[in-house]
């Protein structure tokens, strides 16, 4: 079973997860390439939710082509469920986002939901956090003086560059990869994270700091990962 058949059946899971929620109410949709499997399944089962709020322009854009209702998250109240996927995730479901850059909006979506339900296959699961380098979005002309300070965790501190041309962005692949937010990324590689929410904490505090990808005080609650023999589902 390849990466992608798996990343399918645990959207389908997630699918058949929230279907069990009362209808009617708003749910929270990630972003990233499982998040995306879990939006197509549901595409047919749409009319169940009063309507989505979404953590990126793209997720945005594929909600609206299936024709689900995306709402502005000042219009909302709270969230029964957020679904996202993760770039790492440790046993007490602490994990590493922002693979693809959405991990602020996806942040502030995750703080306004009861439950996150993290959907995943098994590469994902990490004993300790931090082989996947951490992203944090800043405040460009922070640049300089975040980088310094994070260096100072022990990483290796480098700029995410655009990895494809956005010709909305005017972005090229030797430029610094832009938010949605117009924000930069920095990525840091080589931690061994023992401790999420401190480390959270800590980066949270350096001014220039938009958001750390480390998502510790909005962990994970319902972990559904799959792997070759089917999906596993863990409460957290
Ligand atoms: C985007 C994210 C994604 O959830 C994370 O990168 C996982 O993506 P994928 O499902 O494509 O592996 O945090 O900012």
């Amino acid at each position: 079973m390849n990466q992608d058949q798996l990343k399918q059946m645990v959207g389908e899971a997630a699918r058949d997860e929230v279907l069990k929620l009362p209808a009617g109410q708003i749910l929270g949709v990630g972003t990233g390439s499982t998040a995306n499997c879990f939006i197509d399944a549901l595409a047919p089962y749409k009319s169940h939710f009063a309507g989505t709020v979404s953590s990126s322009n793209a997720t945005t854009e594929r909600l609206l082509k299936h024709g689900f209702k995306v709402l502005d998250p000042n219009d909302v109240q709270g969230l029964p469920a957020y679904v996202d996927g993760a770039d790492e995730i440790d046993p007490a479901g602490h994990m590493i986002k922002g693979g693809g850059g959405a991990l602020t909006r996806e942040k502030i979506i995750a703080s306004m939901a009861k439950q996150f339900i993290c959907i995943c296959d098994s590469s994902k699961q990490v004993p300790v956090l931090g082989n996947f380098a951490l992203p944090v979005e800043i405040i460009p002309l922070a640049k300089g003086v975040v980088s310094r300070e994070l260096e100072k965790l022990g990483g290796k501190v480098s700029l995410r560059l655009a990895k494809n041309t956005r010709a909305d962005l005017h972005q090229t692949p030797s430029e610094p990869f832009v938010t949605d937010n117009g924000g930069w990324i920095l990525d840091i590689a080589g931690l061994q994270i023992a401790n999420p929410l401190q480390m959270e904490a800590q980066i949270n505090q350096i001014a220039g700091v938009i958001t750390v990808g480390l998502f510790a005080k909005e962990k994970a609650n319902i972990l559904l990962v799959s792997n070759a023999s089917g999906v596993e589902r863990l409460a957290l």
